[in-house]
C-alpha cells in the first residue's frame, strides 16, 4: 500500500480536482487537451497512473482506443463506473512497472499529472 491507495485514491483524489483554482483548473485543461491535440483517430494510448479516469474520458474521443492502469484497486473501481458508456476504454488495476500487457499494443503512453519519481519504483525498470 502507497500514499495514493492509503490516503489519496478514488473519490478523495477526485475531491482534490473538483477544488482546483480557476487557474489551476485552466492548467489543467490546456495540459489534457495539449495531450488531446497530438492523438490522432488511430492512436491506441497508454495512461500511466489514471486515477479514477478524469483524463481519459477526456481523451477517448481523440483516439482509437485508451486503456489506462492504475495501482489504487479503489481509483479503478471508482473509474470503471465513471467511464462506463465509453467503450474504447479498457482498465486494469495493476502496477505501472508490472504490466502484464502485450509488448507493441500501444502507440502512445501518457502519464499526466504524474513524475516518474511519484509512482516510488525503480524509473529504468518503469520506463522500459
Ligand atoms: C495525482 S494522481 C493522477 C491521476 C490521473 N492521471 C489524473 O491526472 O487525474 C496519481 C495516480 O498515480 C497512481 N500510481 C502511483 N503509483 C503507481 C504505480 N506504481 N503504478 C500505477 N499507478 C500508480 C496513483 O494511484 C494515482 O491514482
Amino acid at each position: 500500500m502507497g500514499y495514493y491507495s492509503d490516503k489519496l485514491s478514488a473519490d478523495r483524489l477526485k475531491g482534490v480536482y473538483e477544488i482546483a483554482s480557476p487557474r489551476l483548473e485552466q492548467y489543467l485543461h490546456c495540459e489534457i487537451e495539449f495531450v488531446g491535440s497530438r492523438l490522432d483517430s488511430s492512436s491506441r494510448v497508454l495512461e500511466l497512473g489514471c486515477g479514477y479516469g478524469r483524463v481519459i474520458k477526456l481523451l477517448s474521443d481523440s483516439c482509437r482506443e485508451i486503456t489506462g492502469v492504475d495501482s489504487s484497486v479503489d481509483s479503478m473501481m471508482m473509474a470503471a463506473e465513471y467511464l462506463s458508456g465509453f467503450p474504447n476504454v479498457s482498465l486494469y488495476a495493476m502496477d505501472a512497472s508490472k504490466l502484464a500487457l502485450r509488448d507493441g499494443c500501444f502507440d502512445v503512453v501518457v502519464c499526466i499529472q504524474n513524475g516518474i519519481s511519484a509512482f516510488h519504483v525503480d524509473p529504468v525498470l518503469l520506463l522500459s
